[in-house]
């Protein structure tokens, strides 16, 4: 059984270099920035006040508290068809708007929030990492931003995959001529760095700097580090 462990800042082309990854060793894929952004859309959709100077804490840890336990939340963890819904309806689009991108932050900076995200990122990957999965494959790709440290700091392959910021910029920037929602990664960035660290490597965390890879590139970096661990 083989957990990887991805982080990144935004931009770095993680979600898609993690899913091809868990598709390559038929894993499954876990991708914690989605669970955080359907917290956003949750709260956004119950007419919370994100953009409040002071976002309401507690009423957003008690919403988020209850799109969990009351069962609203789903995630798929099929890297072939990889979708979060609430209630049943399919928000995989939804999630990534501008406009959940934009507020996103103001709920991943809440502590009780990313403990209560924490716990379910760690059963995840508990149960999934242990059966065998969509092409038999016995492991798990989890992304995010503080999964080499603080979710599953024991995880078999643990990277930091990381780019210049100009780099990122302009990926993200590509990515939104293709629909999904444009942003300053920058100000994002600097948002989540105040509870998660995803700019420095942790000790036995390996950086992958892909500024200057394309795609093909990372991944095959990537799998070169898996396959040190199997
Ligand atoms: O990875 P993605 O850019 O989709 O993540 C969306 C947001 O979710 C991040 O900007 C961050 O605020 C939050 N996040 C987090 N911890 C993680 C993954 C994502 O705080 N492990």
């Amino acid at each position: 059984m083989i957990r990887v462990a991805i982080d990144g800042p935004a931009g770095v082309g993680k979600s898609s270099t993690s899913k091809a990854l868990a598709k390559y060793y038929g894993f499954a894929y876990l991708d914690t920035g989605a669970m955080y952004r359907a917290c956003a859309w949750w709260c956004l959709k119950q007419g919370i006040d994100l953009d409040a100077e002071q976002v309401d804490e507690r009423v957003v840890t008690e919403a988020v508290g209850e799109f969990f336990t009351g069962d609203h939340f789903d995630i798929s963890v099929d890297p072939d068809a990889p979708a979060v819904s609430a209630d049943g309806e399919d928000i995989s689009e939804a999630i990534r708007s501008s406009e959940v991108s934009t507020h996103v932050s103001k709920v991943s900076n809440i502590i009780p929030v990313r403990n209560v995200l924490i716990a379910a990122q760690r059963a995840y990957i508990a149960r999934e990492a242990d059966k065998e999965s969509f092409s038999g494959g016995l492991g798990i790709v989890a992304e995010g931003r503080d999964i080499t440290t603080v979710v599953a700091p024991d995880a078999e392959v643990r990277v930091l995959l990381t780019a210049r910021e100009e780099v990122r910029q302009a990926r993200r920037t590509g990515q939104a001529a293709g629909g999904v929602g444009a942003e300053d990664v920058a100000v994002r960035d600097r948002m989540d760095s105040r509870v998660t660290n995803f700019t420095t490597a942790a000790d036995g965390v390996v950086t992958v700097d892909n500024s200057d890879m394309d795609f093909a590139h990372t991944l095959d970096t990537l799998i070169g580090l898996v396959d040190e661990a199997i």
